[in-house]
């Protein structure tokens, strides 16, 4: 009708249907495809989830297996990616490397671009679900000097991802369960969240056609930032800063309260949980598992739960609804894992790469327009051109 409402944040507009992720956020409840996330995260595997997340349906043994099989057929990556790796500095953080060879992936692999069909579109995803754990693995391992590798192909999804990540050279490789029983439930838990900040950009750049490497790029980068996936390596940093500090959480938390003060408890509220992030609280649990089953007795677990305690009870806290969420506590078992604090973002993109390819599939079959959100204008009206030597 030719009228603009301006919602910034998009805090109150659906920006499409989705039959994907179902989240309540007074309730607390996630669902993916109807399934609830603490069955999915008791009980599943992570390549099982993403074949729901993606297809609609937990999928049979056949099924599963043929898509691992596809995955594996397509997880080499060119050799010339490794120079594009070598060209990055040693600074490089994590994440822009990432999202840089993502996208590179496009040029050596064109035919993902123009998908139209159900079939273009399985050859693009089977595509990047193998390739985007070895750039993944390759990113961490050249920043700490280690050789790249590809793992093994008899191993299973996460189980390759660990040893392509971890694998030492002449040193026999041993999978630690526990590691990964606790990665599957993180990959899980971080698998799809509806229409996030990363999640609307893959949709919105996937929605002029551009391919789908391009789109997940693009999403790595909004992953990248503090407010979003950034926030579990800021949780640690603040954490790790708190204890060197003398651990006095409470001058955190008044910084934190202060409105002249810029600081935020990083990991502490959600533009939809408004009760508790059912995320968080499955994370949380299993911290205390992994830290105990590995025998790591880490400070920063107690900063973290005195944090919480305090927050919790905090009448500035509790009136804006600020509960821990996902990022809180996943940085300390990353960190437990042996995983370097700056490559914790990287592991939220792994896991939530799933729910970007089925978000970008979804929005590609109900052929979306493209996304092109209106203004309104607030600048200078008309006004002439003034040659610069009379300006
Ligand atoms: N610490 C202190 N105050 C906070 C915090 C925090 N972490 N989060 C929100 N507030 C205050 C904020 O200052 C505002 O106060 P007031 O009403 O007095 O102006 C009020 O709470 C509402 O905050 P908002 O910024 O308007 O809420 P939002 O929905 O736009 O932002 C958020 C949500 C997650 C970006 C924000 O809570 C935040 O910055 N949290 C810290 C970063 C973080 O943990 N991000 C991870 C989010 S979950 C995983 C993911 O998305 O990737």
């Amino acid at each position: 009708n030719g009228v603009i409402t301006i919602d910034p944040g998009f805090k109150n507009t659906g920006s499409c249907e989705s039959a994907i992720t179902f989240l309540d956020g007074e309730k607390g409840i996630l669902r993916y495809r109807g399934y609830p996330i603490e069955q999915l995260a008791e009980k599943a595997d992570f390549l099982e989830v993403a074949y729901a997340l993606i297809f609609g349906d937990l999928p049979t043994k056949e099924q599963l297996e043929k898509f691992h099989a596809d995955i594996k057929s397509k997880s080499v990556v060119d050799d010339d990616v490794k120079k594009i790796l070598d060209a990055f500095p040693k600074t490089a953080h994590p994440m822009g490397i990432l999202s840089s060879l993502t996208s590179a992936l496009t040029a050596f692999n064109p035919s993902s671009v123009n998908v139209d069909s159900e079939e273009d579109m399985y050859r693009a995803i089977v595509k990047i679900l193998g390739k985007f754990p070895v750039l993944v693995a390759w990113t961490m391992r050249k920043k700490q000097g280690l050789p790249l590798n590809y793992g093994s192909k008899s191993l299973g999804y996460v189980e390759n991802i660990m040893k392509m990540m971890f694998e030492q050279p002449n040193e026999d490789y041993e999978m630690n369960t526990i590691v990964k029983d606790a990665l599957d439930k993180l990959l899980i838990l971080h698998a799809d969240h509806e229409q996030n900040c990363s999640t609307s950009t893959v949709r919105i750049v996937g929605s002029s056609h551009a391919g789908l490497f391009a789109s997940l790029s693009a999403g790595i980068s909004a992953l990248w930032g503090p407010l979003h996936g950034g926030a579990n390596q800021a949780v640690l940093e603040m954490l790790e800063a708190i204890k060197e500090d003398g651990g006095d959480t409470k001058k955190y938390m008044a910084k934190a309260k202060d409105k002249s003060d810029p600081f935020r408890l990083m990991g502490f509220g959600h533009r939809v949980y408004k009760n508790f992030d059912p995320r968080a609280k499955i994370i949380k649990k299993a911290a205390d598992e992994v830290l105990n089953n590995l025998g790591v007795d880490d400070p920063i677990l107690e900063i973290a739960k005195g944090l919480e305690k305090e927050a919790l009870n905090d009448p500035y806290f509790v009136d804006r609804k600020l509960y821990p969420n996902v990022d809180f506590y996943s940085g300390i078992i990353y960190r437990a894992m042996g995983i370097p604090v700056e490559m914790f973002t990287v592991m939220f993109a792994l896991g939530r790469l799933p729910g970007w390819i089925a978000q970008w599939k979804e929005m590609r079959l109900n052929k979306e327009p493209i996304g092109r959100p209106r203004q309104i204008y607030t600048g200078e009206t008309e006004r002439s051109f003034t040659p610069i030597e009379n300006r």
